[in-house]
């Protein structure tokens, strides 16, 4: 009877430590060596098409100390509706999904919930973009900014065609590689803009949204477990 009653509230000791734990981990996800470290994805919209739009989307390793090694980094997120990925060009989604309903041209992925990674070093030119193919691997922003950042470009279709139909991805998840990384809602933010290798021109996004992602040394070890 009484170690009935003392392991019952050694569990409900449990499950409020546990609780105590997780709110804790996501309130002060933080990484305390960097605290204002952080990976940032853009996603700058460069054109819309008929049926959706067509994104570079950058990942800034902005964290002072910790590199991305490899395997690399490997990104998620989730279509906030019924979008798809009619082609990438830098990186390519893990699984394609069930693209069935497609008949004349097939999309590179029909996932809702796409996973991305970043192609090879040695990618043929005509499937790379600027800042790709490096195997998902990346400098720390103190030690090399120059190789502290990664881009893809993604064509999106079954998707909004204007900035006022656009929907964001939603749950945005980093691995790099391994776990400890909690990203934010993607939010928008002024246009990038871009300036000519000539420096004679400057050109604007369409639109940009930006998702920032932390580490935390807590979170690491609690998934590590
Ligand atoms: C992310 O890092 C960049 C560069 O250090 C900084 O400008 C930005 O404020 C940081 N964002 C957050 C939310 O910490
Ligand atoms: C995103 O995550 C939240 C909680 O983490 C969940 O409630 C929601 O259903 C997710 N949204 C999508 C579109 O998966
Ligand atoms: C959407 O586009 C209009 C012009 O077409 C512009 O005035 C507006 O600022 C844009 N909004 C966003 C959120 O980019």
């Amino acid at each position: 009877m009484d170690s009935t009653i003392g392991s019952r509230v050694g569990f409900v000791a449990l499950l409020v430590l546990l609780f105590s734990c997780s709110t804790f981990t996501s309130t002060e996800a933080y990484d305390r060596l960097d605290p204002n470290g952080n990976i940032t994805l853009k996603w700058d919209i460069m054109s819309w098409t008929a049926d959706g739009y067509v994104a570079i989307v950058t990942m800034y390793n902005f964290q002072q100390y910790r590199h991305i090694q490899k395997p690399g980094w490997t990104l998620g997120w989730t279509w906030a509706k019924k979008e798809i990925i009619w082609n990438m060009i830098g990186s390519q989604t893990t699984y394609q999904g069930d693209c069935s309903k497609f008949k004349a041209e097939i999309p590179h992925c029909c996932k809702k919930d796409p996973t991305v990674v970043d192609l090879l070093p040695g990618t043929p030119y005509n499937q790379q973009v600027g800042n790709c193919c490096k195997g998902g691997v990346l400098s720390s922003w103190a030690q090399d900014p120059s190789n502290a950042v990664s881009s893809f470009q993604v064509i999106v279709g079954s998707a909004g065609t204007t900035n006022k139909t656009v929907t964001l991805p939603r749950n945005f998840t980093l691995r790099a590689p391994g776990p400890g990384y909690t990203c934010g809602p993607a939010k928008i933010v002024k246009p990038t803009q871009f300036i000519t290798s000539d420096k004679r021109r400057v050109t604007q996004a369409l639109m940009t949204w930006n998702i920032i992602c932390t580490y935390s040394q807590r979170l690491q070890k609690r998934l590590r477990v």
